[in-house]
């Protein structure tokens, strides 16, 4: 029998001031690397700087920073002239706001960027010369040869020594891949995947805090017979889905989907593993959940299959059968794991080297912030 093998609750993960509301059942427990670091605010930390600090990730950084104790010994908060000036309070400190401009890291040991590819490419080689390390959350180093892509429970070994002060840029895979790559790379090691076919239901969250702020306002505005305000994406979103709003490419992928097939080959250094993907957005405010089927190498049956994922670093196990409960995008949201359910054996198939997942994964967490903490964690 499937269990519904989620751990005994830590207490809940920090929640961001909206969305706290409709968490169903209990709060998952949440299971930290070894390498955790313990400390704060301390004179022999590394000096830090968020890029892009007002925006949906940025705001992130700043929780999982605390939630983990991250140390430091300084602290700057850059974004645009839109909020130079700007006050914030954080980890019992009042900060200004300042404008990012290209001598905004001299002294800073390490970076954390997530303020739009166009920024990373101009700035994330600057912050690196005054001999800053950047972890960068956009897309725009993800495929530079030399750059480290890094989940750290896959591939942590792929970080070339790169370390706190030393300058040099890292980047973090697209959400998507990281939150498949956490629940197939186990199932990977054990008996090769092959194949992989995944479809996404993306939440608002991948597209930045205003796209979440649409969500909202087009919800109340649809339950109150108003025409949805679109800002943001050209359709409906609420009570809607639609094809992943990311630039359409010339073989009919779109780039998020061409995202998950490339940086798995990078991730995995196996450009000969067959990937295809189909990334749609749903009208959830903060977890993606994805469908992915693989194809092995080797037999692997879904007992088997189970017991791996539930040894595996990050991840946790809802797969109850008998209730017909599996991950939510509402159990991953604002925790660090990412939950697989509905494993089972891919009938299609007359072997037993067909597996079938279900995963959710809170993305801005660990599609993005948790995953690029971790990261910085290692430059320590
Ligand atoms: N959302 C996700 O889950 C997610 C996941 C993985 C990667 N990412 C990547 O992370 C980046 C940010 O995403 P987000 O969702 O946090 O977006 P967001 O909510 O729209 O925030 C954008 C941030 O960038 C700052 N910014 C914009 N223009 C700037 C400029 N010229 N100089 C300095 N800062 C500037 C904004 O500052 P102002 O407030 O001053 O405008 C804001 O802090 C993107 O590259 C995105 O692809 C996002």
């Amino acid at each position: 029998m499937r269990s519904c093998g989620r751990e005994a609750g830590s207490g809940a993960a920090l929640k961001s001031p909206s969305y706290q509301h409709g968490r169903i059942g209990r709060t998952p427990g949440r299971r930290r690397l070894a390498f955790r670091v313990q400390a704060a605010k301390t004179d022999n930390g590394p000096s830090l700087a968020i890029v892009g600090v007002t925006g949906a990730v940025g705001q992130e950084f700043l929780r999982v920073l605390k939630e983990r104790d991250f140390p430091y010994s300084n602290m700057k908060f850059l974004a645009s002239a839109r909020s130079a000036g700007k006050q914030m309070d954080w980890d019992g400190n009042h900060y200004t706001i300042e404008e990012l401009t290209d001598k905004s890291f001299g002294g800073v040991d390490i970076a954390l960027f997530s303020a739009g590819g166009s920024i990373s490419k101009k700035y994330a080689p600057l912050a690196s010369d005054a001999g800053c390390t950047v972890v960068d959350n956009s897309s725009a180093f993800r495929m530079t040869e030399g750059v480290p892509l890094i989940i750290p429970e896959v591939n942590a070994d792929h970080l070339n020594g790169h370390k706190a002060g030393k300058g040099g840029i890292i980047a973090n895979p697209n959400c998507s891949t990281i939150i498949a790559l956490m629940a197939v790379t186990p199932i990977h090691r054990a008996a090769g995947v092959r194949r992989m076919v995944v479809s996404t239901y993306q939440a608002a969250s991948g597209a930045g805090q205003a796209a979440m702020d649409e969500l909202e306002q087009q919800t109340r505005e649809v339950l109150e017979g108003k025409p949805p305000t679109q800002n943001i994406f050209p359709f409906q979103y609420a009570f809607n889905l639609f094809s992943h709003n990311a630039p359409m490419q010339e073989n009919g992928y779109n780039e998020e989907e061409m995202k998950m097939v490339k940086e798995t080959h990078k991730i995995w250094r196996q450009p000969d593993v067959a990937i295809t993907a189909t990334c749609i957005r749903v009208p959830i405010m903060r977890a993606h959940a994805e469908s992915i089927n693989l194809e092995l190498e080797n037999e692997l049956s879904e007992d088997e299959a189970e017991k791996i994922l539930k040894e595996a670093p990050g991840v946790s196990i809802i797969n109850d059968r008998a209730a017909n409960r599996f991950p939510m995008p509402l159990d991953a949201s604002h925790n660090d794991d990412v939950y697989v359910g509905r494993i089972r054996q891919d009938i299609s198939r007359s072997d037993k080297k067909g597996l079938d997942l279900f995963v959710c994964g809170d993305q801005i967490k660990k599609g993005a912030a948790l995953n690029a903490v971790q990261v910085a964690e290692l430059l320590l």
